[in-house]
């Protein structure tokens, strides 16, 4: 059979509420057009992000009654620690409530001022860590990563070069290497096996924490199966399980390709780094046998890693993907190409060239999307990256709007319904207005900031 279908069947639904264009545009207003601010109630389809907003399994859900709530030494700590080092053979493995606790950890070790950490792209929470320990971020993405429609199979690949170079000039000020698989920030493109083992290699040519951003771990793993030469044949744990052999440490997101609505975690291979990673766990977030989690929550993420690297499951999550981006660049939409493993980025620059990258084309389309269809998506762009630690304001290397996809939760008549839409709004692009930020706060300005549109 040709026709690859949802490889599960439905128990429990829940109903989506329509609003009309006119609703949605007083909603839009009330929000001051920061889709983070619009109840989800008001939300039809949610592609906001695929972070926490996962179906569990059945297995899942019977998974939660057997969670041990002990406070010590819990066997569902027990359990979690074995499904993740069955996957990523790490000596240490420490939970944390989601990804970004486990970066907060990590930096406030690892960086700080006049320090550099090099990644293929950081993403806005790894970046702000950085950056809150003084030391700066560095994206070195390859070069293809820049170009949207390039077919280039691996662009989330890091840039070797320029990695290279600067270990070789300015290796005192270089702590760790990190790399993001699937690289979320630049479009969300794998990362290949190949450049993954030569980053490794370069780092610790030079002594220096090789350390994986993990989150979508299964996703690149397929991505890896599929794409490139040499690895049709290997299971997909098989390939997991090499990717992380070649790293000194990980950070995760549960809420990713861990199937699960909360949890994340740090592993590291280092004793010394783990026994200061579990003391300052304790101070922000719990013993190290449940770090900021409930049993249950460990016991649903064991279950889901199971789950994740299954590949009827993982051929469905990216073919769908594949499909939206087939059918919108049919209808000339720019759109970032090829398709990652967890969105559709819609290249808000290409289809809105009449609004300056500071008068924000991302956030314009988002809320277009939003008005035209209830369809809420994220703006990737210079709301998100604009604002530099000094102050300064410059445009992002890209502006993408992100449709990204919870997992096992929409079916292949919403993801038509969602072509529609953004055919939609593209045909009246030129009708499009940028728009200026009323407010912001201090860091992570997407969340929260105020947006007025422009006359
Ligand atoms: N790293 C990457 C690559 C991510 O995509 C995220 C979260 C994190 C780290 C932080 O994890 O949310 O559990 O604290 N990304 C979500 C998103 C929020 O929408 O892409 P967290």
């Amino acid at each position: 059979m040709k026709t690859i279908i949802e490889p599960f069947r439905i128990k429990s639904v829940e109903p989506l509420r329509m609003t009309t264009p006119a609703e949605r545009a007083e909603i839009l207003a009330r929000a001051h057009y920061n889709l983070f601010a619009i109840r989800a109630e008001d939300v039809l389809i949610d592609l906001l992000t695929d972070s926490g907003t996962a179906a569990m399994s059945a297995e899942q859900w019977a998974a939660l009654m057997r969670g041990d709530e002990s406070y010590a030494g819990s066997a569902s700590f027990e359990r979690f620690e074995a499904a993740v080092k069955r996957l990523m053979p790490f000596r240490h493995v420490i939970p944390t409530h989601q990804g970004r606790a486990a970066e907060a950890i990590l930096f406030s070790m690892l960086a700080a001022p006049g320090l550099v950490i090099p990644s293929n792209t950081h993403f806005d929470t790894t970046r702000s860590n950085i950056e809150a320990a003084g030391a700066e971020a560095l994206d070195l993405p390859c070069a293809e990563a820049a170009d949207a429609r390039a077919s280039h199979p691996f662009k989330g690949n890091i840039d070797l070069k320029g990695l290279e170079t600067l270990l070789r000039a300015d290796a005192g000020r270089v702590p760790c290497v990190m790399m993001t698989i699937t690289n979320n920030a630049a479009g969300g493109h794998p990362v290949s096996l190949a450049n993954l083992l030569a980053a490794s290699e370069l780092a610790r040519a030079y002594g220096k924490l090789f350390i994986i951003d993990g989150c979508r771990f299964a996703e690149n793993a397929w991505l890896i199966k599929t794409r490139e030469e040499g690895q049709a044949e290997r299971a997909i744990p098989d390939i997991v399980r090499e990717m992380f052999t070649h790293a000194d440490a990980m950070t995760m997101s549960a809420k990713k390709d861990g199937f699960a609505n909360i949890g994340g975690w740090l592993a590291l291979n280092d004793d010394d780094l783990a026994r200061e990673a579990r003391t300052r766990l304790i101070l922000t977030e719990g013993f190290p046998s449940y770090g900021g989690l409930a049993g249950r929550d460990l016991d649903a993420i064991a279950q889901g890693l199971f789950e994740i690297v299954d590949e009827d499951y993982l051929r469905y999550r990216v073919r769908v993907n594949e499909y939206i981006v087939e059918r919108l660049a049919a209808f000339g939409v720019p759109v970032v190409q090829p398709a990652g493993g967890h969105a559709v980025f819609l290249d808000a620059k290409a289809m809105l060239p009449h609004i300056a990258p500071l008068a924000f084309p991302g956030q314009a389309l988002a809320a277009a999307l939003y008005e035209t269809a209830g369809v809420r998506s994220c703006e990737i762009g210079s709301v998100m990256f604009g604002r530099r630690p000094d102050g300064g304001e410059a445009p992002a290397a890209m502006e993408l709007v992100r449709l990204a996809m919870p997992r096992r939760v929409y079916t292949q008549s919403h993801a038509d319904y969602v072509i529609e839409a953004v055919c939609a709004v593209h045909e009246r692009r030129k009708l499009l207005r940028g728009l200026r930020i009323a407010w912001e706060p201090r860091a992570l300005r997407h969340f929260t900031a105020k947006f007025e549109p422009l006359a």
